[in-house]
């Protein structure tokens, strides 16, 4: 099969290509309704097969004889702990947990917020939320008591599930504060936490609230896996949009589960029993996607990593686990790479270590810059595949598919479409683009599997975000082109999100933050380049009249409160007071030409400016203070 073949026949026929494909799950009732559509008019997939996601990925190996294979390894180099998890083991362990949250009084339908770090429990808690039919929201752990209220909020969880704490390269961070506060914050009260006590910092429990997962789970009783629909949710994400208000993904259990098995083949070359590792976080979607759901859909050993690509101990971490485990493909973000080459541009730590079992190495999250992907290639010796997608769609839209077809790489593209995306780049009248030409990268409906179907409880912003700017297509928020050979090159977001260090994060939120003190009269956000996070935020400022505060005062005070109302993950590190900002006459900072200048692209004077002079002024800032990137990198 080409991979023309196989993705023309994806356009043409959408339901008998994902109906096929959909076979290759073991399903409680098969689907019928291949594609059908929602009252919200949203085309959705196997809205009448009945399934469980937990039985897939657990259950259904176990009988087939898989029970005693390795399903789950954790690494954890700031613990010095390491464990493994055969099917069977998992399957006792998340069936436990599932019984305490059904004792908890979870059922069907109810929404659990989990909150932990990069440990196996992280994995069972969301798995035990899937079996008994319950929707899990995956909070990062690297986002402050501030977020994780917003996002209580909006979920309305039962019940919260955390740990004691994480653990960083240097630091032990203690959630428990974390979580009070998160409580006492939200207006929604949540009326239980389940907490695993981690022996490097013992939590304080709030007596008839807090429930020790260690003590309770002994009691618990196995829970078996509770039927649900294809459309039923899975979980919901948050993710970080134009606004300060995150936006809840929200995934369909049946899409997901058929196009996350369809990827582990066709995208990854993977075949069960193989040992897949992304280097991820369970707080963003690669974590959701390739640590848990789709190496155990596909019968894989999947690992978790808590550690660093550096400084846990060193920049051979990667490596180590790689011959430890015999990793067959890696998936990690491109600012990793960077990160290792940092600290060993030579490689030389990685003599130490056979890398013969590694097949590829995957990348994403950002843009994989040419410099990084040939060196990458150059050390390891492996292919190095880029690849595009989003928290919406929750897996590939470009990859090079070299479990159907390997084509030659360009260095800076992700290839070509994955299978079900009608990928096409549109002018800002919506109208198709010739190839070469830089516009808005967006996909004809339907989408494939697995992405979202609405944002959770406002399907209204869904529309307004995604579907209203070009009628009949989803809007990825990311700009590009593909070229006379079909490859798909992504070039940046097009809005005020920005990727740091693989971690997406909204300018508009941390502008909030920083608007809110005393002496900001008005404030922009913009993403600058970095050579290891790939971007950070900077922020510019005027300040009020007759405010008397040095810059060196008001940031110390503003990054302290980017932390505090965000979080570390943020790296909001400078910020700058200027006496003006371009403007247009209505008063609308102009933020896309900002990030034009930061980005060192050539960019058009809008009509509508209010004072032209403004410009040179605000540019001769930026490269004065080294926030414009250096040509070679433009
Ligand atoms: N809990 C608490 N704090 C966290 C955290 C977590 N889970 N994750 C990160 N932080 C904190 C860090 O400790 C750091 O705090 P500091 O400013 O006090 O040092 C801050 O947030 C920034 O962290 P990070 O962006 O991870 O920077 P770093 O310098 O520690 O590490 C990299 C740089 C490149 C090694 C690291 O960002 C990395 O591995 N990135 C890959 C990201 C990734 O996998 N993305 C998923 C998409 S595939
Ligand atoms: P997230 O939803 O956190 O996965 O972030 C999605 C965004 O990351 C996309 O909209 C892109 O801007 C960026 N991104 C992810 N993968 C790539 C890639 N391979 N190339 C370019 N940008 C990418």
């Amino acid at each position: 099969m080409s991979y023309a073949t196989e993705y023309q026949a994806s356009i043409d026929s959408p339901a008998i290509f994902w109906g096929d494909k959909a076979k290759q799950l073991p399903w409680f009732k098969a689907p019928e309704k291949i594609l059908s559509t929602d009252k919200n008019c949203i085309q959705r997939w196997f809205a009448d097969g009945e399934m469980n996601t937990c039985y897939m990925a657990l259950d259904h190996h176990v009988a087939q004889g898989r029970g005693e294979q390795v399903a789950l390894i954790y690494d954890s180099p700031v613990t010095a702990t390491k464990k493994q998890f055969s099917y069977r083991e998992l399957l006792e362990k998340v069936s436990r947990f599932a019984g305490l949250l059904q004792a908890n009084g979870v059922g069907k339908g109810d929404i659990v917020v989990i909150y932990m770090p990069m440990i196996s429990e992280a994995v069972i808690a969301m798995l035990a939320a899937a079996r008994i039919g319950a929707v899990h929201s995956v909070v990062f752990g690297g986002f402050s008591a501030h977020e994780l209220a917003v996002r209580i909020d909006d979920a309305q969880p039962k019940l919260l599930i955390t740990a004691s704490c994480g653990v960083e390269v240097n630091r032990i961070i203690e959630y428990k504060p974390m979580i009070d506060e998160a409580i006492e914050l939200a207006a929604y009260k949540p009326a239980r936490v389940i907490l695993l006590q981690r022996q490097q910092c013992i939590a304080n429990m709030q007596h008839g609230r807090d429930i020790d997962w260690a003590d309770a789970e002994g009691s618990a009783p196995l829970a078996d896996c509770v039927s649900v629909s294809g459309t039923d949710p899975l979980y919901i994400l948050y993710t970080s949009g134009t606004t300060g208000k995150p936006k809840g993904v929200v995934r369909d259990n049946g899409g997901h589960a058929v196009a996350l098995k369809y990827s582990m083949s066709a995208v990854y070359n993977m075949q069960p029993g193989d040992v897949f590792w992304a280097a991820s976080d369970i707080g963003w979607v690669v974590g959701h996607s390739y640590i848990v759901y789709a190496p155990l859909l596909h019968g894989c050993t999947t690992i978790v990593y808590e550690g660093k690509p550096v400084k846990t101990p060193d920049a051979s971490a990667f490596w180590r686990v790689i011959e430890e485990y015999a990793v067959k493909a890696i998936f990690a973000a491109p600012t990793a790479f960077r990160a290792i080459r940092k600290e060993d541009p030579d490689a030389k730590l990685l003599a130490k270590y056979d890398l013969s079992c590694l097949e590829s190495v995957f990348m994403a999250g950002e843009r994989l810059d040419p410099p990084t992907y040939e060196w990458t290639k150059k050390i390891t010796g492996k292919p190095v595949i880029d690849h595009w997608w989003q928290t919406e769609t929750g897996w590939a839209i470009a990859a090079n598919l070299i479990g159907i077809e390997r084509l030659p790489t360009k260095p800076g593209s992700a290839t070509k479409p994955v299978p079900g995306f009608n990928v096409q780049i549109l002018d800002a009248n919506g109208l198709p683009l010739p190839t070469n030409s830089q516009g808005a990268i967006a996909i004809k409906l339907p989408l494939p599997p697995s992405c979202l179907s609405t944002i959770w409880g406002d399907f209204g912003r869904f529309d307004s975000g995604y579907l209203s700017e070009y009628p009949g297509y989803y809007c990825s928020g990311d700009g590009g082109y593909i070229d006379e050979d079909g490859y798909l090159f992504v070039m940046g977001r097009t809005d005020d999100v920005i990727n740091v260090a693989g971690h997406r994060l909204s300018t508009g939120e941390m502008e909030e933050v920083i608007a809110a003190h005393d002496a900001v009269a008005e404030c922009t956000v913009i993403g600058v380049y970095d050579n290891i996070k790939g971007q950070v935020p900077v922020g510019l400022t005027l300040l009020k009249d007759g405010v008397n505060i040095s810059e060196a005062d008001l940031q110390a005070e503003l990054v302290a409160m980017v932390r505090k109302e965000i979080g570390a993950v943020a790296c909001l590190k400078q910020t700058l007071i200027v006496e003006r900002l371009p403007k247009t006459r209505s008063g609308k900072i102009l933020r896309k030409l900002l990030r034009q200048i930061a980005e060192n692209q050539e960019f058009v004077i809008p009509s509508t400016i209010d004072d032209p002079a403004s410009i040179d002024e605000i540019r001769a800032i930026m490269q004065n203070n080294g926030l414009v990137k250096p040509t070679a990198q433009a």
